[in-house]
């Protein structure tokens, strides 16, 4: 197995990844596998800036690959108000607020078109490192539906199926997220050894 660390706190993000890299050898490290108890701002204009940022950091810091996400949901009506920032949308930046506020602001909107982006790099003490984007599209429900997944999940409509995120289980969201598909992409490249651990 070849140790690689996800940049992140968040322990749902974590799960999805882990599910989706360990039939492939890839053991993922947690922060807090390696003692790593900080934030690390995200600050940077785009998915790739922050995901890089994360990335990088961490592979420095601990001289292993390091795997990181940014990821956000993007409503069309909302142009700047998510994408980068969804995560601290609502002051709390609690999941439920998050929801609650963006339903509120929807209220009387006809144009619910939104989707997920999800950028990943994974970056390789000495520099070499590979960048990925995933998108799912759909449309922001007027009510909540669904216990799995995590933050906007219970809100968002997949176009593809009608189905909330929230109502698919862990592996049926790697199917077809943001993040199960950019990661697809890291996988294909693993595979046709485009991405080597050596
Ligand atoms: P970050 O990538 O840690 O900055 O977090 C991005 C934020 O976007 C999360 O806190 C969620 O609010 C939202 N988000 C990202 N991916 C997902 C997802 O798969 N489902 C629901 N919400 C998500």
């Amino acid at each position: 197995m070849i140790d690689v660390i996800i940049a992140t706190n968040n322990k749902d993000k974590l799960c999805e990844i882990s599910g989706l890299l360990k039939p492939y050898g890839i053991n993922c490290l947690s922060l807090g596998d390696i003692g790593f108890a900080d934030e690390i701002e995200e600050d940077g204009d785009t998915f790739f800036d922050n995901a890089y940022k994360k990335a990088s950091f961490i592979s420095k810091k601990y001289n292993l690959p390091a795997l990181g996400d940014d990821s956000g949901l993007v409503v069309d009506s909302l142009p700047n108000e998510l994408g980068v920032r969804s995560k601290r949308f609502s002051p709390s930046a609690i999941d439920k607020e998050n929801n609650d506020l963006l339903l509120i602001k929807l209220e009387h909107e006809i144009n619910r078109q939104a989707h997920f982006i999800s950028q990943i790099v994974l970056y390789f003490p000495g520099g070499r490192f590979f960048a990925y984007q995933g998108r799912i599209d759909g449309e922001i429900a007027r009510d909540f539906r669904g216990n799995n997944g995590f933050g906007y999940d219970p809100l968002f409509i997949i176009n593809e199926n009608g189905k909330r995120m929230a109502e698919l289980t862990r592996d049926e969201k790697n199917m077809i997220s943001h993040r199960g598909r950019a990661l697809a992409k890291l996988i294909e490249d693993i595979d046709n050894e485009i991405v080597t651990f050596q």
